[in-house]
């Protein structure tokens, strides 16, 4: 009923304006006298020391996140990070030890590759630490260690909120690490976290922009594909934008490496071909922001519809944009909270307008438990 999504014509729109408190009750409790906690915490501050390399494994959306995640603690830890595929993981032979990390990702805590991928590594010693949303499921009790998100049930086949809170949830991890490792000052990590702690204000502002990113879906409902572009975090934003796209609106939608523009992807845009791209900061990364302005310019050359999402005041994009998104400034890796959020909105409404029905997605799962 429309009372259970919140008034909302979908449980999606619902999840999605839900997503300032999932952050919030992801972070809540984890902050205790100057240091970052993780809950059940079946590793000590030794074992976190002992740490010397990071896997990240998961599937779908949950990947999009550890990618995400990649990023910040290869900053943070001076750690090397891989983020696999859960299905491509447990089948290999990944070189992993002791002193590796596992963490693996999992809304559900049920879907069949990553609970196998934990096995796969557990077998070879590694310790593995389960993000999960969802109490008690498979893949935290198989973990040695589970740090849960609390988004709150999530309805909608294609994943919101949960998406947003594995990127905090990584992001506590990478902190505690940082802090066991002493790669950063407790001064630090109490700003960091502090950061963390001003997103669900931040997410609550892009929400203010629904309404005109939902008419912005219903003038592309008869695009025949959408491009994603994005750097650096924005990046692996732009593979879960076209992910959404695929997953609720049965369009092809692809996203690229901006940086790989001239390696492929702008042979495939033609007049009219929406494309997104995700901007990073102007302050935060100038140089990267001033590459990603010339490659809109030159798609928008050769007759893109550019639909551009950037931080609030950013001038230098307004000429390039035919669709400008404004997003509120915030450090530069925890943008994908806000850019994000839009293109959730995005594919949603296009779906909607094509009169799919946004919260079951033909042939696709909430929790993908056979293979
Ligand atoms: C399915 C869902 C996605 C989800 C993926 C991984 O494909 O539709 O939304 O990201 O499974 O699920 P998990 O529960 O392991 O995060």
């Amino acid at each position: 009923s429309a009372a259970e999504k919140g008034g909302h014509e979908y449980f999606m729109l619902k999840e999605i304006e839900e997503q300032p408190e999932a952050l919030a009750n992801t972070l809540r409790g984890h902050f205790v006298n100057g240091r970052i906690v993780l809950d059940e915490q079946r590793m000590s501050d030794q074992d976190l020391r002992d740490v010397d390399k990071v896997f990240v494994i998961a599937c779908g959306s949950s990947y999009h996140a550890g990618l995400v995640a990649k990023y910040a603690i290869e900053h943070w830890c001076r750690l090397p990070v891989e983020v696999e595929l859960a299905s491509e993981f447990r089948y290999r032979d990944p070189v992993l030890d002791r002193d590796t990390l596992v963490v693996a990702i999992s809304q559900s805590g049920e879907t069949a590759d990553t609970l196998e991928a934990v096995r796969h590594a557990r077998e070879q010693k590694a310790r593995v630490l389960a993000i999960c949303n969802t109490n008690g499921a498979q893949i935290p009790r198989e973990s040695d260690a589970v740090l849960y998100t609390h988004a709150g049930p999530e309805i909608g086949v294609a994943s919101t909120k949960a998406f947003l809170a594995q990127i905090v949830a990584n992001y506590l991890v990478g902190l505690a690490l940082a802090q066991a490792r002493g790669t950063k000052y407790p001064d630090e990590v109490a700003r960091e976290f502090a950061e963390l702690e001003a997103m669900p204000d931040a997410v609550s502002r892009v929400l203010t922009t629904v309404e005109r990113v939902r008419a912005l879906g219903r003038e592309l409902a008869d695009s025949k594909a959408v491009l994603f572009l994005g750097r650096h975090v924005g990046f692996p934003v732009a593979l879960e934008g076209a992910l959404k796209l695929k997953e609720l609106a049965y369009m092809h939608a692809e996203g690229f490496a901006a940086g790989e523009l001239k390696h492929g992807p702008i042979a495939l845009i033609e007049e009219g071909l929406p494309v997104v791209v995700v901007m990073p900061s102007p302050k935060g990364r100038a140089v990267l922001h001033s590459k990603l302005v010339s490659n809109i310019s030159e798609i928008q050359a050769r007759g893109a519809r550019t639909i551009v999402i950037a931080e609030e005041g950013d001038e230098t994009v307004r000429p390039f944009a035919d669709h400008l998104i404004e997003i509120p400034a915030v450090p530069t890796l925890l943008q994908p909270l806000v850019s994000t959020v839009p293109l959730q909105v995005l594919a949603a409404e296009i779906a909607r307008s094509r009169g799919y029905d946004v919260d079951k997605p033909r042939n696709l799962a909430k929790s993908v438990t056979v293979e």
